[in-house]
C-alpha cells in the first residue's frame, strides 16, 4: 500500500465522516453514522488492521495519522451528541412547560344563599347587642301561634295571615307557624327574665307567590323582658341594630300600628339607605318599612308565665326577605327561591 495514498484516503474518510456526523438528525441517526464510521467494516478500521502490511519504517507515522482521524471522529461524534441531547431535552421542556403567566383555574366554590347571609346577618347584630339566638319548630299549635298571643278564634288578625292548617287526625289545631312569634310565648316558658332573644326562622302563609308575596318566607323574632323596660329601650335596641346592619348614621322612627300581642304597637322605619331620607325610587318618602313591634302585651306576659306588674317586654319581627331585598336592590321576591345561579351567584362573595 502507498502510504502516501493512504494518507490521502484517511483525510477524505475523515471529511467524510465529519460531514455524516454533522448531518445526524437524531440521536438515532447518529448512532447509525457511528456504526457507518467507526464499526468493524468502516474504512478507517480497516486501514487500521492493514497498517501490518505497511513497511516497519513507515508505521509509526501512519499510525499517528490513523489515531489523530479516529480522535477527530471521535470527538466530533461527542460533540454532536451533545448537542442532539440537549435539543431533545429542550422539546421535552418546552413539550411540558406550564405557563405560570396565566391564571389559574378556579374551582366554583359554594357559597351561603343571600337569605341565609342576610338572616345571619341581621342575628349577629342583635347577639352583638347581647341576645341570645333561639330557635323553634316550624308547626305550632293555634295556641301558641295565635291565642297566646291574644288572637282569639274569632280576631281579625287571623284572616290577615292566611293560615295553613295541617291535616292529622287528633291534632285538630296543628298549622304552619304564620310568624316566629310564638317563640315569645315559649321563650317566656323556658327562660324567667331577664331575657333578651333573637328567634331566626321560616314562617308559612297561604298567600300566592308573586313578585312581593311568598308562602314560605322568613323572619327574625326578637323580645326583650326585664323590670323597667320601656318603649325608648325598645328604640335605642332597634337604632343601635339598624346602625349595625345598615349605615352608622342610620335613623329610626316609630308609628303607631296595631298587632294584638303588643300595646302600644308600632311600625318601625329607617331611613333609606339608598337616598339617605331624602326621597328617592325606592323607598318614596325617605323611609322604609322594616318591622312591626311593641311593648309585649300584658295578657302575653301572663302566658308565657311571666307577672306583668313586676316586668315589662318589648318584641319586635323583621322579614328577612323585605331586608335582603332593600340592602340588595332585590326587585322581586322569587328570585329567592328559583335557584337560579346566574342570580344568586351575585352574592357568592358573602359569608361563606
Ligand atoms: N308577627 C308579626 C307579623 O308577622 C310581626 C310582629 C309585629 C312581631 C310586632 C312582633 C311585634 O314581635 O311586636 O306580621
Amino acid at each position: 500500500m502507498d502510504p502516501g495514498e493512504t494518507i490521502a484516503a484517511l483525510e477524505r474518510e475523515r471529511e467524510r465522516g465529519l460531514a455524516v456526523i454533522r448531518e445526524a438528525a437524531s440521536l438515532e441517526a447518529l448512532r447509525d453514522a457511528e456504526v457507518a464510521i467507526l464499526g468493524r467494516r468502516a474504512p478507517v478500521p480497516s486501514i487500521q488492521r492493514s497498517l501490518g502490511d505497511v513497511p516497519p519504517e513507515e508505521r509509526p507515522a501512519l499510525g499517528r495519522a490513523i489515531n489523530e482521524v479516529f480522535e477527530a471522529l471521535r470527538e466530533a461524534l461527542a460533540e454532536r451528541e451533545r448537542e442532539l441531547r440537549a435539543e431533545r431535552e429542550g422539546a421535552v421542556a418546552e413539550a411540558d412547560a406550564i405557563d405560570v403567566t396565566l391564571p389559574g383555574r378556579r374551582l366554583p366554590m359554594g357559597a351561603l344563599h343571600v337569605l341565609t347571609q342576610t338572616e345571619r346577618a341581621m342575628v349577629d347584630a342583635f347577639v352583638a347587642l347581647g341576645y341570645r339566638v333561639m330557635e323553634g319548630p316550624e308547626v305550632e299549635t293555634d295556641w301558641y301561634n295565635f291565642e297566646a298571643l291574644n288572637i282569639p278564634p274569632d280576631h281579625p288578625a287571623r284572616t290577615v295571615q292566611d293560615t295553613l292548617y295541617l291535616d292529622v287526625p287528633d291534632a285538630p289545631d296543628l298549622l304552619l307557624r304564620t310568624q316566629t312569634s310564638p317563640m315569645q310565648i315559649k321563650a317566656m316558658e323556658v327562660q324567667p327574665p331577664p331575657l333578651y332573644v333573637v328567634v331566626p326562622g321560616r314562617t308559612y302563609r297561604n298567600d300566592t307567590l308573586d313578585a312581593t308575596h311568598s308562602p314560605v318566607f322568613h323572619q327574625v323574632e326578637g323580645l326583650a323582658v326585664d323590670e323597667g323596660l320601656s318603649l325608648a329601650d325598645m328604640k335605642g335596641t332597634l337604632e343601635a341594630w339598624a346602625r349595625a346592619m345598615f349605615s352608622a348614621d342610620q335613623r329610626v322612627r316609630l308609628r303607631p300600628d296595631y298587632f294584638p300581642f303588643v300595646e302600644p304597637g308600632a311600625q318601625v322605619d329607617v331611613s333609606c339607605f339608598a337616598c339617605d331620607g331624602s326621597g328617592c325610587r325606592i323607598c318614596g318618602n325617605g323611609w322604609l318599612e322594616i318591622m312591626g313591634a311593641g311593648m309585649v302585651h300584658p295578657k302575653v306576659l301572663e302566658n308565657g308565665g311571666v307577672d306583668p306588674e313586676r316586668y315589662t317586654g318589648y318584641a319586635w319581627g323583621i322579614g328577612v326577605e323585605r331586608v335582603a331585598m332593600l340592602r340588595h336592590g332585590i326587585p322581586d321576591i322569587r328570585l329567592f327561591y328559583e335557584g337560579d345561579v346566574r342570580f344568586l351567584e351575585q352574592f357568592a362573595g358573602g359569608t361563606v
